[in-house]
């Protein structure tokens, strides 16, 4: 159990170190179903991180560094549901900023967040608890090449995971369905929030076509940013 002055002396201590490596804003962050704003940190500028990008092995851009109408939608989502999420084991891939992230720990999530990178778990950590007091367990991942630490999180296999805007890229597809299918419990749900990227909905017809259920729902917003206007999220519960 955090206590408000130990959330506070841990997130002073994040703001602090993050401040080091970049400059960085805050931005209000409503959730337009509940009702609920979030005050989100986020770097002020990408021009380092895209020099940093350059470097890095994967070729990965930074868009851990925005916020994601996906984020917002699925952590809106999960607060509108927040009674299944209560007290369960919950794994989120490709966490960002931590919009879901706050919502699950509010929803009262036992979370582990995971991405691949590791600015973007202290700036989770740092928002989660800013907003709920809370913060979730992290671990960095590469989801093309799963680590034992992964695998041994998800024993036992995890009830729910939660991913937004994750399939971007066509070359992820295969190896998130292969990776939900290992970590996600028989009965489990996968709940996957999308922007209509085609290598979402190639992952989600290739579910679908081998015998996972999907009950999606639509969220139109409005986002924090005027050039999402027209983004609707559709939000999928994928169970076997
Ligand atoms: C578009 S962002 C979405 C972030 C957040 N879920 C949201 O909706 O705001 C995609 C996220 O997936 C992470 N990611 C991309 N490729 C990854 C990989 N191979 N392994 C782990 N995380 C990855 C990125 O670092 C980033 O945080």
């Amino acid at each position: 159990m955090t206590t408000p002055s130990a959330a506070f002396r841990a997130s002073a201590h994040l703001l602090t170190r993050l401040s080091h490596k970049f400059r960085l804003i805050e931005q209000a962050v409503p959730l337009p179903h509940s009702g609920v704003t979030y005050e989100i940190f986020q770097p002020a500028t990408f021009d380092r991180l895209l020099t940093a990008a350059a470097q890095d092995p994967e070729q990965q851009l930074p868009y851990w560094a925005t916020i994601w109408p996906s984020g917002i939608a699925l952590g809106d989502a999960v607060l509108q549901q927040h009674r299944q999420f209560a007290g369960q084991r919950v794994l989120e891939l490709g966490s960002g900023l931590g919009v879901t992230a706050a919502a699950a720990l509010a929803a009262g999530a036992q979370l582990y967040v995971t991405d691949y990178s590791p600015e973007t778990l202290l700036l989770c950590q740092l928002n989660t608890l800013r907003n709920v007091g809370l913060q979730p367990q992290t671990l960095r991942i590469n989801w093309r090449q799963p680590s034992q630490a992964l695998l041994a999180l998800a024993t036992p296999r995890f009830p729910i995971i939660l991913a937004a805007d994750v399939l971007y890229e066509k070359r992820d597809v295969q190896p998130l369905l292969a990776l939900v299918d290992q970590l996600l419990a028989p009965d489990g749900v996968l709940w996957l929030a999308e922007p209509g990227r085609p290598p979402a909905l190639h992952f989600v017809e290739t579910a679908v076509s081998s015998g996972w259920r999907d009950s999606p729902t639509q969220h139109a917003g409005p986002w924090p940013d005027p050039q999402d206007e027209d983004v609707i999220v559709n939000v999928h519960r994928l169970r076997r």
